[in-house]
């Protein structure tokens, strides 16, 4: 057999990772979710979620993908097959080899189909921050005129996508690997700059708005806030780690399959978490909101939701003294940060031909180009963005717990407790904990298990559920008008159960 393409080196590998787990999610996800969920009270089941579900499941993650890739696999249908096949009858392993896989297929697929169009936006913004085609208009009318100029969105969709293409197709350590240490590094050099920047904001409109009273805002626990609406806010936040660390995605298990089958996983995963939370709460933190609230005030800050990124802070770049370097720097930031994610779940479509069907990576890139071209193109289209949040809501939050829980099932209950334990330890650099060992067998899946009830529970209430389109949840929860959105929710749904399907077949 042909050697499996390795990560050349170990610097490669966790810059690899976490670009991977570093993306829009730290800086354009965790502010809004941040701001929305009580603001300093949301920090605490953060935390909570990420030592009890962030830091196993990673730990699950990379144990499961160097066992796949030792068996020349870096997709989830073999890997849980392997795995399950410990302690059931093979026929029963491929029943959680279908499931991993359609999981994993559907959620790189699909997820693909949204998060690259922001991406695109991105590379837009940081174009016209450089021009300052915003500057001095609305930014908010900006913004919707953007995603309903088709030709624009497509070319910057495009050209992104287009470098995605050629990124992958030049293989793992050949291609990935060079790409991220890169862009990496320039990420950080980036978010340092802005830091800086947004720190040293007096506000110019009012003394009491000053980006360090943002800060605080972050950081004061609103206790009452928490206890109202304990339930909602802990669901958030335990989504957002989820998303945040890419977990739940298969791509972590991808990465990880190209291991050496004794290179370190304990260390290396620990240290992913780490610099994604550097990123997300200590870079991320300090960027969108204190430099909202510098200039826009708590409320509007607050408020500013999903168009945070691209509608209220264009506001604050146009008045910001070398605003179009700033504007452009942030907006680049995020695209680089996209783009080192985005690179992960097309690798992993692009594994999936190369390793299930024998096809080769130059033709399966661009086999896989035209496939996630397709996916995107009715989110291109709806600019409305209905079609997009209605992906948002199953995928982003949903799928990923789903798939959590079955890397526990098969990742450590049916490969066994003690080879997992066993497994995770071959070749590592750190010990971990024996006490930790229950909280991965026990604690990790019961959180998972709470969660999906919980948000079954939330979606239900919602109406998310329903085969029936209801009114307040195209209007309160995907922000469209009815019914002119709902045939955009119906379409989205059937996209959904297609992929699904297919991915059951493939794998
Ligand atoms: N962890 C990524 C983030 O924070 C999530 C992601 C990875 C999304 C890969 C899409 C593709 O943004
Ligand atoms: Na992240």
């Amino acid at each position: 057999m042909e050697q499996r393409d390795r990560w050349a080196t170990k610097l490669g590998l966790i810059l690899a990772m976490a670009g991977n787990a570093i993306g829009l999610g730290n800086f354009w996800r965790f502010p809004y979710q941040l701001a929305s969920n009580g603001g300093g009270a949301f920090m605490i089941p953060y935390f909570i979620a990420l030592f009890f579900l962030g830091i196993p499941v990673m730990w699950i993650e990379w144990t499961t993908g160097r066992y796949g890739g030792k068996y020349g696999h870096g997709t989830l249908g073999p890997m849980f097959y392997l795995m399950a096949r410990e302690s059931v009858k093979p026929k029963t392993a491929l029943i959680f080899g279908v499931i991993g896989g359609m999981l994993a297929f559907s959620v790189s697929s699909l997820l693909s189909s949204y998060y690259y169009q922001v991406i695109g936006w991105s590379a837009a913004y940081t174009y016209y921050s450089l021009t300052g085609a915003y500057f001095g208009q609305d930014t908010v009318k900006f913004f919707l005129n953007y995603v309903a100029n088709l030709k624009a969105v497509i070319f910057f969709w495009g050209i992104t996508m287009v470098l995605l293409g050629i990124a992958v197709g030049q293989g793992v350590s050949k291609g990935i690997e060079r790409w991220v240490k890169v862009m990496m590094p320039l990420l950080y050099v980036f978010a340092i700059l802005l830091v800086i920047r947004a720190l040293t904001l007096g506000s110019p409109v009012k003394p009491e708005w000053s980006s360090i009273k943002g800060l605080e805002y972050i950081w004061t626990p609103n206790f009452t806030a928490l206890k109202q609406n304990f339930f909602k806010i802990s669901l958030a936040a335990a989504g957002q780690i989820f998303f945040t660390l890419s977990l739940g995605m298969g791509i972590i298990h991808n990465y990880a399959s190209y291991l050496g089958p004794e290179d370190d996983v304990a260390l290396s995963g620990l240290a992913t978490v780490s610099l994604n939370e550097f990123a997300e709460v200590i870079l991320g933190g300090s960027l969108a909101i204190p430099i909202a609230f510098a200039y826009l005030g708590p409320e509007q800050a607050i408020k500013g939701g999903v168009g945070l990124a691209y509608m209220a802070l264009p506001n604050v770049f146009m008045h910001m003294p070398g605003g179009r370097i700033f504007g452009a720097m942030w907006f680049l930031l995020l695209w680089f940060a996209g783009f080192t994610s985005a690179i992960a779940t097309y690798n992993y479509l692009v594994a999936m031909l190369e390793e299930d069907l024998k096809i080769d990576r130059k033709v399966g890139t661009w086999v896989v180009f035209v496939f996630l071209f397709l996916l995107g193109l009715p989110v291109a289209l709806d600019s409305s963005l209905v079609y997009l949040s209605e992906l948002d809501m199953w995928v982003g939050s949903y799928f990923l717990v789903l798939l959590g829980f079955f890397d526990v099932i098969v990742g450590v209950w049916l490969f066994k407790p003690d080879n997992f334990w066993e497994e995770l330890h071959k070749g590592a650099f750190i010990n971990v904990p024996e006490w930790f060992k229950p909280i991965i067998m026990y604690i990790a899946p019961l959180f998972m298990a709470v969660l999906l009830i919980g948000n079954t529970k939330d979606y239900y209430s919602m109406g998310a559920l329903r085969f029936h389109v209801s009114k307040a949840y195209v209007e309160n929860v995907l922000g469209g008008s009815y019914p002119d959105a709902v045939p955009l929710v119906l379409r989205a749904r059937i996209v959904i159960l297609i992929i699904l399907i297919i991915g059951a077949i493939e794998a």
